[in-house]
């Protein structure tokens, strides 16, 4: 049986200026949490839901993205050579051969809705899925395996979504919907970064989305929206007029590793973890606390 979503779109075209200066001429999806880029997790999170087409919304200073995820001929030959048959496995398993990875360029960084917009044509008439890797999440099933499953029940659109303290709302997409089932909301608003003051509720949208291909119809009747962008979150608002939109509140924890707070702080929960580090790491840690 195929997958109910076969295809995910990364956009990643975006300034990052949040973290300047690392973001001044590389990727921000490139850094490193412990010793695996952030747009790999992103990656295997879909990998992992079944997804094998990855389809990313790149801009300049994003092509060691697409080295990433390219074969290195000349590292796996010296690897090879030199009978490093661990590190060998670790280089390729960052494509496997059932994944294909294609890029598509944003011109210019007018928003995440305009972004997800220029994969169009790549997704087709297919409902598919978004992720954005600046958000890392830590869940077992891991967030987007959820998400699917929850897709393959009810068909229709679906955004990731958790409770925020109040003072927060406006870092955020907020939702406001009635209870399906269990964890899970028919949404019936969503508003882009309101104030404290007026925010309807406090379930705010974290980077993952599946969305029915409705959304490219939206998105390309749209006016610029807050921050003179184009809003993922006003085309989301646009289809509710047409179609059901869920949010799920997901099991796991997500760590905004476009902030520099939620990039240490998801460093030091995984490196605390690390199969190879973890447990030195935690007894520094430890040691200096104490
Ligand atoms: P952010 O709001 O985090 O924007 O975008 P940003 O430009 O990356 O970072 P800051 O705020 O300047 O520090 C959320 C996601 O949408 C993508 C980003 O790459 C990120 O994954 N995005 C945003 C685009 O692909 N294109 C855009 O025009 C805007």
């Amino acid at each position: 049986m195929t997958a109910p979503i076969r295809k995910a779109v990364f956009p990643i075209a975006g300034l990052g200026t949040r973290f300047l200066p690392a973001t001044k001429a590389s990727a921000k999806e490139m850094l490193p949490v412990v010793d695996k880029p952030l747009i790999q997790y992103a990656v295997e999170e879909a990998y992992a839901a079944g997804i094998r087409q990855m389809i990313f919304v790149t801009g300049r200073t994003k092509r060691s993205v697409e080295d990433h995820f390219d074969t290195a001929y000349e590292l796996e030959s010296e690897l090879e050579a030199a009978g490093k048959k661990e590190l060998l496995a670790v280089a390729r398993s960052i494509a496997p051969a059932d994944m294909s990875c294609v890029f598509v360029r944003q011109p210019r960084a007018l928003g995440l809705g305009h972004a997800v917009l220029c994969a169009k044509d790549l997704v087709g008439n297919e409902a598919f899925a978004v992720l954005l890797a600046d958000d890392l999440m830590v869940g077992e099933p891991p967030v987007m395996a959820q998400m699917v499953q929850q897709y393959a029940e009810w068909r229709t659109s679906l955004l990731a979504v958790q409770d925020v303290p109040r003072e927060h709302t406006k870092r955020y997409g907020i939702v406001s919907g009635t209870v399906v089932h269990d964890g899970l909301l028919d949404v019936t608003g969503i508003i882009e970064k309101p104030a404290p003051e007026v925010a309807p509720t406090t379930l705010a949208v974290a980077g993952r989305y599946i969305l029915t291909p409705g959304i490219f119809k939206e998105l390309e009747n749209l006016p610029r929206g807050v921050g003179g962008e184009i809003q993922l979150t006003d085309g989301i608002a646009q289809l509710l007029r047409r179609e059901k939109v869920f949010a799920y509140r997901y099991a796991g924890t997500r760590y905004d590793c476009g902030s520099k707070l939620g990039f240490l702080q998801a460093t030091v929960d995984l490196g605390r973890r690390h199969a190879e580090v973890g447990a030195d790491f935690s007894d520094w840690l430890d040691q200096r606390a104490s």
